[in-house]
């Protein structure tokens, strides 16, 4: 069923009348909640410098429409999840606690780090476990996040409010606004279907693309204001919705520049009027206020399913007078290009109706690709029919091309995560890890969870270059 069809169903069934949100009807008195701001996650400095950072999963009750508590999923709260912040070189562990009554994972999207401590399916937590990956952050500064990913759960488990920020700093970053909760925002993109008593409603596990929400959450706060101290705010906006892709852009249409995607800065400032996001992809931006002003950000709607309809999303108060931020650098510290090496191997993927790869459906007993560490590959991605999107775990990647063209110049930075619109061809230049082994795989996958849930995934094992053919392709366990 497409939005319009469920739409016309939950007109009948008396639903829609659940559904009076704060649309884009331009009126920024509908706004009058302050946005929450995830608190930053404290470690614990162990005596060898490690830094050890507690996350327990529980259930709680929160207020998504305010009077109305109903029950929600969370890390160390009620909903969502902390901001882990950790720089480049820092020795991180995570003790993950499962305090949930059904088991789940953690997984570190955007990390670059061995597949054991990836926290894909292959990593359950148990009720009652507790979960302790651990790792050296060596990637460049970049918004990444974490969430659960329990085969055929993931959709459930995040609509609940499971998810959080990963915020990894680079000592070599230019200039840019970084005082969190001050000039620097984490903004978590969410839709949602509530019901008449606030809770949210809706199967994310059927239908063609799971849940397309009417109500906006950022940061899990419906109707949200943010209060602007500076004159330059940079903000880092994750799309953390089940399948919802937006288009983002301010209510007079000012211009903002757009300075990472999901895995690194680019090399100069972007400046736009509007982005696009799909599930699980991040963009951080720099916005310049004026003293006293209001503004709405809303997501305008496309041309796909996945894309319907305007809404405003978050109202910006700009205080009477502004603290001056530092003038946007015209060079940023962004990772280098991926080159792509001469006779680069080739993958292919054809992403077919909304639960298989290649013909096949995912299966945790399959090995599909195995890559030699340290490889820089192109991956094709072709899609056959409707809105999907393609991350890899693990890697790095650019587009080289979409259909043949060029991506515009906002993303053609670092990434993991990437749309792949309706009967067209990505190709990406992937850039694979150095972490060996031959026995747990790294996930790739389209991010709508309903698809991710059903099979629209597959899996790969980074082997020492020339040990590609002793990795056996079914492995001894069997999960159906
Ligand atoms: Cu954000 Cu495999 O996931
Ligand atoms: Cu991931
Ligand atoms: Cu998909």
């Amino acid at each position: 069923m497409n939005r319009r069809q469920f739409l016309a169903a939950a007109a009948l069934s008396g639903l829609a009348s659940a559904c009076a949100a704060p649309r884009a009807t331009g009126d920024p008195a509908a706004f009058h909640t302050e946005l929450r701001v995830p608190p930053l996650l404290e470690p614990e400095v162990g005596e060898d410098g490690t830094r050890r950072f507690a996350l327990t999963m529980q259930r709680g009750r929160s207020e998504i429409l305010t009077g109305k508590p109903v029950e929600t999923w969370g890390f160390n709260g009620p909903h969502l999840g902390p901001t882990i912040r950790a720089a480049r070189g820092d020795r991180v562990r995570m003790t993950v606690t499962n305090q949930l009554d059904e088991a789940s994972t953690v997984h570190w999207h955007g990390m670059r780090l061995p597949a054991k401590m990836d926290g894909g399916p292959h990593q359950m937590i148990e009720p009652g476990a507790t979960w302790s990956p651990h790792w050296t952050i060596d990637q460049p500064a970049a918004t990444s996040w974490y969430h659960p990913h329990p085969h055929g759960e993931t959709a459930r488990h995040v609509y609940r409010g499971l998810a959080g920020m990963f915020i990894i700093d680079d000592p070599a970053t230019a200039d840019l606004p970084a005082r969190y909760g001050v000039d620097d925002f984490p903004l978590i993109l969410q839709d949602k279907l509530l019901a008449e008593d606030g809770s949210p409603t809706g199967d994310p596990s059927r239908g063609t693309f799971g849940i397309l929400g009417d109500r906006m959450l950022v940061n899990g706060t419906h109707a949200a204001f943010l209060n602007v101290r500076t004159e330059r705010v940079r903000l880092r906006i994750l799309n953390g919705s089940n399948a919802r892709m937006y288009h983002l852009a301010f209510a007079d249409r000012r211009e903002f520049h757009v300075v990472g995607n999901d895995a690194g800065l680019l090399p100069t400032p972007v400046e736009v009027d509007r982005v696009s996001l799909t599930p699980g992809e991040r963009v951080e931006i720099v916005v310049t206020f004026t003293a006293g002003e209001q503004v709405l950000l809303r997501t305008l709607s496309g041309s796909d399913d996945i894309d319907e309809g305007d809404f405003d999303l978050l109202k910006f108060v700009a205080a009477p007078q502004l603290a001056a931020s530092p003038r946007l650098p015209a060079h940023l510290a962004a990772p280098a290009p991926i080159a792509v090496p001469p006779n680069a191997v080739v993958r292919r993927f054809r992403l077919n109706g909304h639960d298989a790869i290649n013909g096949k459906e995912m299966d945790m007993s399959r090995i599909d690709e195995v890559v030699p560490a340290g490889a820089t590959e192109i991956w094709e991605i072709e899609n056959t029919v409707y809105a999907h999107n393609f991350h890899i775990h693990e890697v790095a990647f650019q587009v080289l091309d979409v259909d043949g063209e060029k991506p515009p110049a906002y993303a053609s930075g670092h990434k993991d995560t990437v749309y792949v619109p309706p009967k067209s061809t990505v190709r990406l230049v992937v850039q694979f890890g150095r972490f060996t082994d031959p026995a747990t795989p790294y996930m790739y996958h389209c991010h709508i969870l309903r698809h991710e849930d059903s099979g629209m995934m597959g899996q790969f094992v980074i082997v020492e270059p020339g040990t590609e053919n002793q990795v056996p392709r079914m492995t001894a366990t069997h999960h159906i």
